[in-house]
């Protein structure tokens, strides 16, 4: 099946880097792209497309957006949707006062599946086409979320939660029953269409090192999964660390020793590592996940997105619900922007777009697959509508160029101006 869409068409082919270098990205004011059984297969100007389209192809025109390829979150908790904006703490009260008490209502299989559905149409309604997702530590929820993933046809990569220690009894496995369930679990989920398991250490302050080392060693009989867990964010979880494993230089250290730190690793907020762990991340294909809601809304700190890529560490963008605020990647973006602004740092529309498209799908090591427009790619993109809100409408009224009107749709947008959101050349119904 061939079909086309016509319309404003943006995408990266690199990273614009904080000057928004014009080369690192593409834009047809009026474009086309052309997908066939839901690929990508061209990108170009429309009136030179159109014209060597074969009879049959089905012209959408969806002229008056803007399509960029869909949004991808690195880093989400879909347990966590019901105590989103929950009043007053850091990081570690937080977990103990919210995140827990909802969790640990996930050991019903129900409620699991109704939050799943839920959320994932949430994040199809703001434009989000791939997400990296914590479950819980109860292996139903993980089927629950890859059943509603498979359902929608989103990709999606998700994992058990790993906790045997400092946790409520309830939130509690053990070495080996995490080692079993998660081996269940990717025997029956990885690799299925386009779905992915992630081996989810919830962080190393609830896991025992005995814990620690099943998790290394499924990492390491199962390489082309993912490893998803949390690091340094928050400086009390960091001092508890260092308290801990004593034995270890760092945070990032404790990972690596358990054979954690591999590529396809996923960092969730890396606020506080050194020039060392930089460098060794970069060495060993970690990716960081940069959760600036989150990292605002349980004042845990900035992240320094200049020192990370200097470094050459792979960063995406990520909402972290329930600690972060938003499901929404736009308004991810305009927090991400204030946390670089406020320390002397650039976030050009350009790179916040990049940052959750073509640099995340870089950051999971699925670039081949998501994250642009390149041709072999799977066709998910987003249709963003500047008419979507009357303050979004006048405030493009007066935009004079592709970048104003990116950043002012990125501060001022939300799931009104997502007009739609396609999977594969289809369109998301939700
Ligand atoms: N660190 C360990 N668990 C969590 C969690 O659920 N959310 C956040 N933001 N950080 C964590
Ligand atoms: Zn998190």
């Amino acid at each position: 099946m061939r079909q086309a869409f016509r319309a404003s068409v943006f995408h990266c082919l690199a990273d614009p880097g904080p000057q928004a270098e014009r080369s690192a990205v593409e834009f047809y004011e009026d474009g086309l792209l052309v997908v066939e059984d839901g690929v990508f297969t061209q990108i170009g100007p429309a009136d030179k497309l159109l014209a060597s389209l074969p009879k049959d192809a089905q012209v959408e025109d969806l002229s008056g957006t803007l399509i960029i390829p869909g949004l991808i979150d690195c880093h989400v908790h879909f347990s966590q949707l019901d105590i989103i904006a929950s009043y007053g703490e850091q990081l570690l009260d937080w977990l103990n006062r919210y995140a827990y008490p909802a969790e640990a209502r996930f050991a019903d299989a129900d409620h699991a599946h109704e939050v799943a559905g839920f959320f994932l149409d949430e994040l199809l309604k703001n434009g989000t086409t791939t997400a990296m997702v914590f479950a819980t530590v109860f292996p139903r929820s993980v089927d629950a979320i890859f059943e509603a993933a498979e359902k929608r046809n989103m990709r999606l990569i998700a994992g058990k939660v790993l906790m045997d220690k400092m946790c409520p009894d309830e939130l509690s496995d053990d070495a080996e029953s995490a080692y079993g369930d998660s081996k269940a679990l990717i025997e029956r989920w990885h690799d299925k269409g386009r779905l992915g398991y992630a081996i989810t250490p919830r962080f190393a302050l609830t896991s025992s090192e005995e814990q620690l080392e099943a998790a290394g060693r499924l990492a390491e009989e199962y390489p082309d999964t993912w490893v998803h867990t949390h690091l340094a964010e928050n400086q009390e979880e960091v001092d508890q660390i260092a308290n801990q494993f004593a034995w270890s230089r760092s945070y990032l250290d404790v990972y690596d020793r358990f054979g954690l730190l591999r590529d396809r690793s996923m960092f969730a907020h890396c606020l506080y590592l050194d020039a060392v762990d930089r460098a060794l991340m970069a060495k060993k294909g970690g990716a960081g996940a940069f959760c600036p809601t989150s990292n605002l809304f349980l004042g845990s700190g900035l992240f320094d997105l200049d020192s990370m890529a200097d470094a050459g560490v792979r960063v995406g963008l990520a909402t972290d619900v329930g600690g972060g605020t938003s499901l929404s990647l736009l308004k991810t973006m305009s927090e991400a922007y204030k946390v670089l602004h406020l320390q002397g740092q650039s976030l050009p529309a350009s790179r916040a777009l990049y940052l959750a498209t073509l640099g995340a799908a870089e950051a999971l090591g699925l670039d081949d697959r998501i994250g642009s427009f390149a041709a072999g790619k799977e066709a998910d993109f987003v249709v963003l509508d500047a008419g979507g809100s009357s303050m979004t409408a006048r405030r493009a009224q007066a935009t004079t160029s592709l970048d104003e009107l990116l950043f002012s749709l990125i501060f001022l947008g939300d799931d009104r101006n997502i007009a739609a959101t396609y999977l594969q050349g289809q369109r998301a119904k939700v």
